[in-house]
């Protein structure tokens, strides 16, 4: 199988150019961009990404060298093209202005990238710099008005820059292009589809597991599902032990329900150990998010020692499996351009460590959240467990937002002008949550937009107008219900992580469920957090929804879902004693993450 190395000088498009390449039947990887020239020689193309920096910064990621000299085709995108012409005698020239969108490119010959395609080409840019002379050897294959040397290629050594982003849906055949390199360039053939994988992967987990036993942690998820089908199907039922961690922080009747699926479907048996009180107890008094992702984590490993000690089985006879896939290993550590938006609960540093040491199975860490859906159904699994939502290990606990101390909205004028401007009023709240701006992690407040219509139309672009401007915010949501109330002099409570706050969040959390099943929503929403929020009118709280669409959750928009529907969903959640609010988050995921913590 040819192999395509993605080599990542940061950014997102990084991970849209490896799932497009994917999708396109090519199988892509992602590595740093300074990874080890020698370490390239398996792959039979190499493409250079974008990346927020500019080569003439000092810190600017930079490739070893020898790269050029190795003998494989290479594309170069956007950073990646700059990178081309700075490193093999070229001249890049900063910006004296930038070009951001569509930009009409005008194509020299229709062959080589440009094979199959007309002479005018519509294409997104995004750079300030640019190519002003090209390396000995390269010719200009197509130009914009604002950029001469828009592509460029040296067809000799087969090695190709585009100033443009293929990979984007704003150039249509970008996807051509990046065929025309994988095929004409590289010599690959179409042959990567997940659920062709299983055998590959199923001598990959009897290679590393040997004689050892596994202990695999299922939360009922996805991921952890089809770990654990393909564990039992590499290494036989006897082999692998599924262990289901009720950690107090799992969904209204989940525990009940995982278990009577796993019972029907003959999966085999769940052990089921419950640590709400370990989990509850060592959470207590913890607001920051990755404070609480770390406790999680490390509860785990505790419960899997337990486990082992309990049965006094030696620990070097078993491994812990998890259903880590490709997005956890990449945030962590897996390129060293990209900044650390969350740490997953399975990879808290001594998880690492066990990684380190060999002692962790994981057969699904090439695969995004679909390709593993794919995998699942070629194992044979029934769609009730393949295409439940995802459900993230930490649980409600990362959607149960905490607060030391009381406080207060605040105007801000500037984004309350903004908001005027689109009939709404708004406020900041300095309650925090989690996003990705500018490809780096933020924290920061709420913005809370309220008054006027709820209408996706306008609330969409001011969501996105309030956090591209305004860099203390990086979420909007619009209040949904009580309808016309005025949440400026709501109050925000000091509130941690207790029993009786997630048995709220459960409430509210079944009843959203239900309604997306009872409405046929289901399916069209990828994923619908429920997220509690320690601020209401009499000292209540405030339920936010967050139902989101995605292919894999790398990125994601606002679902929009149908209106009247919403109003008599919100209606029925004040109903809740102890909710005073519902709102809506309005954020596409950048610059708001789809988990809130
Ligand atoms: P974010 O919030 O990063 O989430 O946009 C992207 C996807 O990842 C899930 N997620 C997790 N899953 N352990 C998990 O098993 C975690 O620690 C974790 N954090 C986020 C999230 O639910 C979404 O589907």
């Amino acid at each position: 199988m040819g192999r395509i190395a993605v080599l990542d000088s940061g950014g997102q498009y990084c991970h849209l150019i490896a799932r497009k390449i994917r999708e396109m039947g090519f199988f892509a990887e992602i590595l740093p961009i300074g990874t080890d020239p020698a370490r390239l020689r398996g792959y039979s193309g190499l493409i250079l990404s974008g990346g927020p920096c500019s080569v003439f910064d000092p810190q600017s990621p930079q490739p070893e060298p020898g790269l050029f000299e190795l003998g494989r085709p290479v594309l170069g995108i956007c950073y990646g093209h700059q990178l081309i012409a700075s490193h093999l005698g070229g001249t890049v020239n900063r910006g004296t202005s930038n070009e951001f969108g569509s930009a009409l490119l005008r194509i020299r010959r229709a062959a080589g990238l440009f094979k199959g395609l007309d002479a005018d080409q519509q294409v997104w840019m995004s750079h300030g710099d640019h190519v002003a002379r090209m390396p000995p050897g390269f010719g200009v294959l197509a130009s914009t008005r604002e950029c001469e040397v828009a592509a460029m290629g040296d067809r000799q050594r087969q090695l190709f820059g585009v100033q443009f982003h293929p990979e984007v849906v704003h150039t249509p055949n970008g996807s051509q292009m990046l065929q025309n390199f994988l095929v004409g360039a590289c010599g690959s053939e179409p042959d990567w589809h997940p659920g062709d994988r299983i055998e590959g992967l199923l001598g990959g987990i009897r290679d590393q597991v040997g004689q050892r036993r596994v202990l695999l942690f299922l939360s009922g998820g996805v991921d952890s599902t089809v770990a654990y089908a393909l564990l039992v199907r590499a290494l036989g039922q006897d082999s692998v032990e599924a262990v289901y961690v009720d950690t107090g922080f799992m969904r209204e009747g989940e525990t009940a329900q995982i278990r009577s699926a796993f019972r029907s479907l003959g999966l085999g048996s769940l052990r089921v150990v419950r640590a709400a009180d370990l989990f509850l107890g060592r959470l207590s008094g913890t607001a920051d998010p990755e404070a609480k992702r770390a406790i999680i984590g490390q509860a785990f490993v505790d419960v899997q020692a337990g486990i082992l000690a309990d049965r006094k089985y030696c620990t070097q006879d078993w491994l812990l499996g998890q259903g880590t896939i490709y997005p956890d290993t990449i945030e962590s550590g897996g390129t060293t351009a990209a900044d650390v938006i969350k740490t997953h609960h399975n990879r808290v540093p001594r998880i690492q460590q066990m990684l380190a040491e060999g002692r962790v199975v994981e057969p699904l860490t090439e695969f995004y959240k679909d390709e593993v859906r794919a995998v699942g159904r070629a194992l044979g699994l029934p769609s009730q467990l393949v295409d439940r939502h995802p459900f993230p290990g930490p649980g409600l606990a990362i959607r149960c937002l905490c607060s030391e101390s009381s406080a207060v909205p605040v105007r801000d004028a500037r984004i309350d002008a903004a908001a005027q401007r689109n009939g709404y009023s708004a406020v900041l709240l300095p309650l925090r949550s989690v996003g990705v701006q500018g490809d780096s992690r933020s924290y920061t407040g709420l913005t809370v937009v309220y008054g006027g219509r709820f209408d996706f139309g306008t609330l969409l672009p001011l969501s996105t107008a309030i956090t591209n401007e305004h860099r203390q915010t990086n979420r909007v949501v619009a209040l949904v219900a009580p309808n016309g109330a005025d949440p400026s002099r709501w109050k925000i409570v000091p509130a941690g992580l207790d029993a009786p706050r997630v048995r709220l969040l459960q409430r509210a959390d079944l009843i959203v469920r239900r309604y997306l099943r009872d409405e046929g929503l289901y399916g069209e929403v990828w994923q619908c957090p429920v997220v509690l929020l320690p601020w209401g009118r009499d000292g209540g709280e405030t339920v936010g929804l967050r139902p989101v669409v995605s292919v894999d959750g790398m990125t994601a928009s606002v679902a929009e879902l149908p209106l009247p529907g919403l109003r008599e969903l919100a209606d029925r959640l004040t109903r809740i004693g102890g909710i005073d609010g519902v709102v809506y988050d309005v954020s596409h995921k950048p610059p708001s993450t789809i988990e809130w913590e």
